[in-house]
């Protein structure tokens, strides 16, 4: 074991095992069910392309800052910020708070995909009318009992992972299921993309209308970026504080963002055509997974049993990444209070299911009931958690590592400000961020866009999205 890690913390097997314990945090729900229903809903392909854009500035910069911070300080999302700076602590408990939000509905969620597993295994949606699934679905959220009964069977689910802890928890399933994933998910798009009619919803999905991207759709896919890539709320930070000294950053935040955003690409196009070739409405929502793939299922020789392995393997992304959102929480109250890894993850997760149980109601008896923006309790969850909390996490994260770390480091750098232009001032800047990603033992050259952005570009645009789409 490193030296630098603290005993019984638990630390990554390896460098793969990393990879593939955040690419399994980061692909999940938000790829398969969130993804492809955000691009339908706001214009395809403009919401792709903004999507796209967003990665690139935003996605990469703060991935790398996450992780940097974790694996530097090798503590939990509020000890992290707190170590570097105590007076910055708050800011990782916004992200605990947000872990603790978006696991609660992340889970009645998640729930829905256990429930159709057995939906499938039973042949109970052996139809391709798809009116028929859709009131099938409809009916199940609906009710009281059922759904919340699934919700509290993935819980446990992720609660046996978590308790298992670093290696023989996390790392071990990750590892498991995040390649079957990707040979499943490749399947079942090649099997959409050859139904007839399919290539209009291939148009759709890429074909970027200019005129459909506002301000809304450039929050959503803000908000995406955030909740696709566990950003914004120390998920990265946590993870990467079970990495040893020696994992190349740069290289790992490189990875992460790709693969997640190859299995959202393939889920668009395993789920988009299908509904264009079943003339169903593109902007359907939440329902499109739920209620199309099972009619595509339904089309495929073998469907019966495609639909089982596809729902099984939609529920090892969701429980990839709820292990992460759960993880963040425990590794806090282990760090920092002490207790044993098994009590904080039974105490929390109880916690986390109880909080949604509302989430799941307000799916049926408790419709009526709308918080924020005329949104239900669980699209309200959803909305301050991924689109505020994320993204001001984000915001927070960018001026803490540029401004109040690294001017820290800058400072240590030179000795004196007499007679130094921009130009030096701005490479011993880079020189500080440099060291801080690296501690000093890769070369990464492109340190200097990662210091523009980390320090103008991404603060800066998250402020103006966020700012527009929380007032639009
Ligand atoms: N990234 C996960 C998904 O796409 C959700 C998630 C958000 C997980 C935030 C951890 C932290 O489903």
């Amino acid at each position: 074991m490193d030296a630098n890690v603290t005993p019984g913390r638990g630390q990554w097997g390896s460098k793969i095992g990393f990879i593939l314990a955040a690419a399994g945090s980061a692909v999940g729900l938000g790829n398969l069910w969130k993804f492809p229903f955000l691009a339908g809903q706001n214009g395809g392909g403009a919401f792709v392309l903004v999507y796209f854009v967003i990665l690139l500035v935003v996605g990469f910069t703060l991935m790398m800052a996450e992780i940097t911070i974790g694996r530097h300080t090798q503590l939990n999302a509020i000890g992290a910020y707190r170590k570097i700076k105590p007076s910055w602590g708050w800011v990782g408990s916004l992200g605990v708070l947000a872990g603790f939000l978006i696991l609660s509905f992340y889970s009645v969620i998640g729930g829905w995909i256990i429930a159709y597993i057995v939906k499938a295994a039973t042949g109970t949606f052996n139809t391709s009318d798809v009116k028929m699934l859709g009131d099938m679905f409809t009916q199940f959220i609906q009710s009281a009992g059922t759904p919340i009964f699934y919700h509290g069977l993935f819980m446990l689910m992720t609660l046996g992972i978590v308790i298992g802890g670093i290696q023989q928890g996390i790392e071990k399933y990750s590892k498991i299921l995040m390649p079957a994933l990707f040979v499943m998910i490749v399947l079942v798009m090649i099997r959409s993309l050859t139904l007839d009619g399919a290539m209009a919803g291939v148009k759709f999905f890429l074909n970027p209308d200019f005129s459909k991207i506002t301000g809304t759709v450039i929050l959503s896919a803000l908000g995406q970026v955030f909740f696709s890539l566990s950003l914004g709320m120390g998920c990265m930070i946590t993870y990467g504080s079970y990495l040893s000294k020696d994992t190349n950053i740069p290289e790992c935040s490189l990875y992460i963002p790709l693969i997640d955003t190859a299995v959202a690409l393939l889920a668009g196009l395993a789920i988009l055509p299908a509904v264009f070739a079943f003339n169903f409405p593109a902007d359907a929502g939440p329902g499109l997974l739920f209620i199309t793939l099972p009619a595509v299922f339904s089309k495929m020789p073998m469907g019966g049993l495609m639909g089982v392995v596809f729902f099984t393997l939609a529920l090892f992304a969701a429980v990839t990444s709820s292990i992460s959102l759960l993880e963040v929480c425990v590794s806090y109250v282990v760090d920092e209070w002490k207790w044993t890894r098994k009590k904080a993850t039974v105490i929390i997760a109880t916690l986390i299911f109880l909080m949604g149980i509302p989430c799941s109601l307000s799916q049926g008896p408790w419709s009526e009931i709308k918080l924020i923006k005329g949104k239900c309790i669980l699209d309200s969850v959803d909305f301050i958690a991924s689109n505020v909390l994320l993204p001001l996490g984000g915001i927070l994260l960018c001026i803490f590592i540029a401004w109040v770390w690294g001017l820290r480091r800058v400072q240590k750098i030179s000795k004196t400000d007499e007679g130094k232009t921009i130009i030096t001032w701005a490479l011993e800047y880079t020189d500080a961020l440099k060291e801080i990603t690296n501690d000093g033992q890769v070369n990464f050259a492109l340190a200097p866009i990662w210091v523009f952005l980390i320090k103008w570009l991404a603060p800066v645009a998250i402020t103006i999205v966020f700012i527009q789409g929380i007032f639009s």
